[in-house]
């Protein structure tokens, strides 16, 4: 077990151990996670679905002995969203209390201050005393402009609230970006991070993932299977199997008590890796039929 650190590690080796000691079997993640730490710089991860983009940010925190402050973007996030808004209900409130015999000047004044700001979590992040782990959650589905503005809190961690002035940073935390790929990021994003590309797994790795999280499976059936999922990647699928489906797919066999993968408890349980109508074909007689020749 790592010492709990309540600083930034002092080693790339230090990180894999602590990613390590909190369930999180790392490949490139170490070394880029410990420059993180180091740098201050933003990492993007970018891979296919289920490859532990986001396990990684919150291993990361849990590791770190850090709070995570998540931000799951969505298209048409906003600022108000994923920065501050001001608690309208909360100043009307104000505005009506000190109506009687108080000109507008006052309330403004009043009804402007950090006590009626809604903190959103990008804001919540560089506010904290104690610094923490930032997770932007699908950057890809937003649009540009949110892009930009993002720019601004990433690069400088501040924000200028036209009412109130600039909020500086009291903590700066490390920010883990994730992406799909549905669209292509602007350069001026990449250029202020540091890149990530996380991809399914080599087998031996995979294998160690599997049985991390199932360590009751016979360990020639989870090889069997992770040779198995490997095979169905080389398909020309529409959804290839994640390791979050690996993991499912080991938990599902262990709770049928499978002893061996066979064509029989293939068959049966492919819906568990592959979720779709045309998939499911393609891999039942493709894979299938090799289960049944081996
Ligand atoms: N290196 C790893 N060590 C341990 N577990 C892992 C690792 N990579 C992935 N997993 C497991 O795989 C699952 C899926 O990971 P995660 O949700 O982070 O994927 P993702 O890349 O964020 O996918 P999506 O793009 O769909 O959001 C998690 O439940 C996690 O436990
Ligand atoms: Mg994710």
């Amino acid at each position: 077990m790592a010492a709990a650190p309540t600083t930034a590690p002092d080693s790339v080796q230090a990180v894999e151990e602590g990613l390590r000691s909190v369930g999180y079997l790392p490949s490139a993640s170490s070394l880029v996670s410990f420059l993180a730490t180091k740098l201050g710089k933003p990492v993007l991860v970018e891979g296919p679905a289920g490859v532990g983009k986001t396990q990684l940010a919150k291993s990361l925190a849990e590791y770190l002995q850090r709070d995570l402050v998540r931000l799951q973007c969505y298209e048409g996030l906003d600022e108000a969203k994923a920065l501050y808004e001001w608690n309208y209900r909360k100043q009307l409130l104000r505005i009506q209390a000190e109506a009687q015999g108080t000109g507008w000047e006052d309330v403004q004044e009043d009804i402007f201050g950090e006590e009626f700001l809604l903190e959103r979590p990008l804001m919540t992040a560089i506010a904290s005393e104690t610094p923490v782990v930032l997770l932007i959650d699908e950057i890809d589905k937003t649009d540009q402009e949110f892009e930009a503005m993002l720019l601004e809190v990433l690069s400088d961690f501040q924000i200028s609230i036209p009412e109130l002035g600039r909020v500086e940073a009291r903590t700066q935390p490390v920010v883990l970006l994730t992406s799909n790929n549905t669209r292509e990021l602007t350069e001026a994003l990449k250029r202020r991070c540091l890149y990530l590309w996380l991809d399914y797994p080599a087998l031996e790795h995979e294998l160690a993932i599997v049985r991390l999280h199932t360590p009751d499976l016979d360990e020639t059936v989870a090889r069997k299977l992770v040779e198995i999922v490997g095979m169905v990647r080389e398909l020309d699928l529409k959804k290839p199997p994640s390791i979050a489906e690996s993991i499912d797919w080991a938990r599902a066999l262990l709770l049928l008590g499978a002893e061996d993968i066979d064509e029989r408890i293939f068959r049966e349980t492919l819906s568990v890796i592959v979720k779709h109508r045309t998939d499911l074909d393609l891999v039942a007689e493709r894979v299938g039929v090799k289960l049944t020749q081996g």
